[in-house]
């Protein structure tokens, strides 16, 4: 289907965003940290028209699933809450939106950790901007993003995931401290390139304990009177909290150190990927967000020759890991590690090299 099938009209304008992978940074962002991301080739184009009515409609080609909606009704389920959230918080910051046909295609996989939302949100910002000529820069239409997640898709996430789709790109990683925004594009690590694959098993970040560990972090960074745990650098300031709060806070501390060396310059791709190995451990041990799948994933990853290092990615609880492997190997050692993971039993599948 095309807009102008579902719409009988043509589109005025479009915008694409891409999905993201992190390579570093993880769970850190909600806590004023570090984090390390880079964008991937695939990506989420949103194009519209004002709609002839009164009501908003939004198509999602992949899901073949189209909504009909004024702003004041109730918040829908699916694609559709992150483009009803984007209209709403352009709205709540006084910016005037018209009723608008909207129409969504997507090639970032859903539910693998690789920021599918962020990607949708930041489509629709951008081709909103460029419809209703909105004078919002890439950072802020990042925050807008955020903000629709926050509130209408009820997951509290951070910030990296939309800043990440709004101003990273394919050739290099993008540095950001999420407390102050202050960010730089780096180089990836010489003669190394990327792998990213699905562990088959999905996840859902509001259930799935998400916004639970948010709230640890949150009560740890009060018992130790701190604002966020981004504050603490220092381990013995934690050996007083109990488990499973020095346990986050563990993760947190020693994850932003990962990231921060992670950037400094000539660091080598088996130095990297050792951080990406000590990284999964401690998302592992410590903070808790693997299952048996990623770490089954993760393992073959790191067992493989050529292969520097490799971590589970994004939020956990499924989904993808992603590799640091040697430049030139990725196709192949992907399409290996993927026949030894599904001789196992289950799923799975290559996103990068794509
Ligand atoms: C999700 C959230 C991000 C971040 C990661 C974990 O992708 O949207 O803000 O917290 O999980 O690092």
């Amino acid at each position: 289907m095309n807009f102008e099938q579902i719409f009988n009209a043509s589109p005025k304008v479009q915008a694409s965003a891409p999905g993201r992978v992190n390579l570093l940074g993880e769970h850190t962002d909600y806590n004023d940290g570090f984090v390390l991301p880079t964008a991937i080739s695939q990506q989420t184009t949103v194009s519209m028209v004002p709609s002839p009515n009164d009501r908003h409609h939004f198509y999602s080609v992949e899901l073949e699933e189209q909504v009909d909606i004024r702003l004041t009704d109730p918040t829908p389920k699916g694609f559709s809450s992150y483009v009803y959230g984007c209209l709403k918080v352009l709205a709540q910051a006084g910016y005037t939106v018209p009723p608008l046909n909207i129409f969504v295609t997507s090639s970032v996989p859903i539910g693998s950790g690789l920021s599918s939302s962020a990607a949708l949100e930041v489509a629709t910002l951008r081709s909103l901007r460029s419809l209703l000529d909105l004078d919002l820069d890439d950072v802020r239409i990042a925050q807008l993003g955020q903000q629709a997640e926050i509130q209408y898709a009820g997951v509290a996430c951070g910030i990296m995931d939309q800043m990440a789709s709004s101003l990273a790109d394919l050739q290099h990683m993008l540095f950001l401290d999420t407390r102050s925004l202050d960010r730089q594009l780096l180089p990836f690590p010489t003669n190394a390139e990327m792998i990213v694959m699905d562990s088959g098993v999905p996840r859902t970040l509001a259930t799935s304990g998400y916004n639970q560990r948010r709230a640890e972090c949150e009560e740890a960074a009060q018992q130790l009177g701190v604002k966020a745990l981004r504050d603490i650098t220092d381990l013995q300031a934690i050996v007083h909290l109990s488990d499973p709060l020095r346990q986050r806070s563990r993760h947190v501390i020693t994850e932003n150190d990962r990231v921060l060396r992670a950037r400094s310059a000539n660091l080598s791709a088996i130095e990297f990927g050792e951080l990406m190995n000590a990284s999964h451990a401690s998302l592992r041990d410590d903070y808790e967000v693997s299952v048996p799948a990623l770490d089954s994933l993760v393992n073959l990853l790191q067992s493989t020759p050529n292969v520097f290092g490799a971590r589970l990615t994004g939020a956990g609880f499924g989904g993808a890991c992603v590799a640091l492997v040697a430049a030139g190997k990725g196709d192949a050692i992907a399409h290996e590690v993927l026949a030894r993971y599904q001789a196992t039993g289950h799923t799975g599948q290559i996103f990068v090299p794509s």
